[in-house]
């Protein structure tokens, strides 16, 4: 764990002595093109370069179709850049590994197994002896707000708590890198808060990386260290903006912070300028 330069001028919580921050993730110079089915190339992103602290917890913001899903994908090792390099801890990315756990929206629950028996998939794939496993699934369980739903099954989840299983899921794989596609997107206000909440305590605790995507510029300035906004197709970094916002956070304070209104609102002009700049097919 370190403090990261964002927050570097908040004196809430005593921490470690500060380290040098040390990059996670880094994307250098990544353009991607994919052949459509009409066998033309599509410039889906363009000469994208990113460093990623180590436990920092970054948003990418940008209009539909810019290739947020992409990046993270590549993050991933699903997709292979079709230009430049990404790195996880300095090691080119070439597959889908631990170190890094998807929780994106469409990634589904094994339906024919208990929230407990989901949870429990990964350690145990890993290797790790049947008690062990539950007994750190269950205190995820817990973590995520599930206690009492351990025999459960998907289908009798609503989306919010699937959305928590498939949370615990991932963090029982003890990934140094969450890679979050929109998680909360498909939520009501409510559970959507309460999610980011839990998240928030999650990464306060643990402060592993975090790449975060999300169409909601409030989310991703209440959430983040860092948000980088992205322009319309092809898909280029825009600006990255430092949320300097102190630790912990809590949303009902933040509302009225004059800061974090502010970002809030720099944050949708942007997004004003590049939805006047129109659309490039
Ligand atoms: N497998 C694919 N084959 C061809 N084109 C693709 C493929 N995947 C994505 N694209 C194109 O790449 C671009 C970026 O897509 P991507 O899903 O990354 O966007 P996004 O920013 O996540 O959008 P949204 O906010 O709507 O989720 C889009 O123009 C899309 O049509
Ligand atoms: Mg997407």
């Amino acid at each position: 764990m370190k403090v990261l330069p964002s927050r570097s001028s908040e004196v809430a919580t005593p921490g470690p002595a500060r380290q040098p921050a040390t990059a996670m993730i880094e994307i250098d110079h990544v353009s991607q093109v994919f052949q459509t089915s009409a066998r033309k190339d599509h410039l889906a992103l363009s000469d994208i370069s990113l460093t990623i602290e180590d436990g920092a917890f970054v948003s990418i913001l940008g209009p539909s179709g810019c290739g947020k899903s992409t990046l993270l994908y590549i993050v991933g090792g699903f997709v292979s850049p079709t230009s430049g390099s990404a790195k996880v801890k300095g090691k080119t990315i070439t597959a889908p590994g631990p170190d890094r756990g998807p929780v994106f929206q469409e990634f589904a629950l094994f339906p024919w197994k208990t929230v407990l028996g989901n949870v429990m998939y990964g350690p145990r794939q890993q290797g790790v002896r049947a008690t062990e496993a539950e007994a750190q699934s269950r205190a995820l369980i817990e973590m995520v707000g599930l206690k009492g739903y351990e025999n459960f099954f998907p289908k009798e989840l609503s989306g919010g708590m699937k959305q928590r299983v498939a949370l615990a899921r991932t963090l029982a794989y003890h990934p140094e890198v969450l890679l979050m596609d929109e998680p909360f997107g498909a939520l009501d206000a409510h559970t959507r808060t309460r999610l980011q909440n839990d998240l928030l305590n999650i990464w306060e605790r643990d402060r592993k990386t975090v790449l975060f995507v999300t169409h909601s510029v409030d989310e991703a300035v209440f959430l983040s260290d860092k948000v980088v906004m992205m322009s319309r197709s092809p898909g280029r970094i825009r600006q990255v903006i430092d949320i300097d916002l102190p630790r912990p956070r809590r949303r009902t304070e933040l509302l009225l912070d004059p800061r974090y209104q502010k970002y809030v609102v720099d944050i949708e002009r942007m997004f004003d300028d590049i939805d006047e700049a129109g659309v490039n097919p």
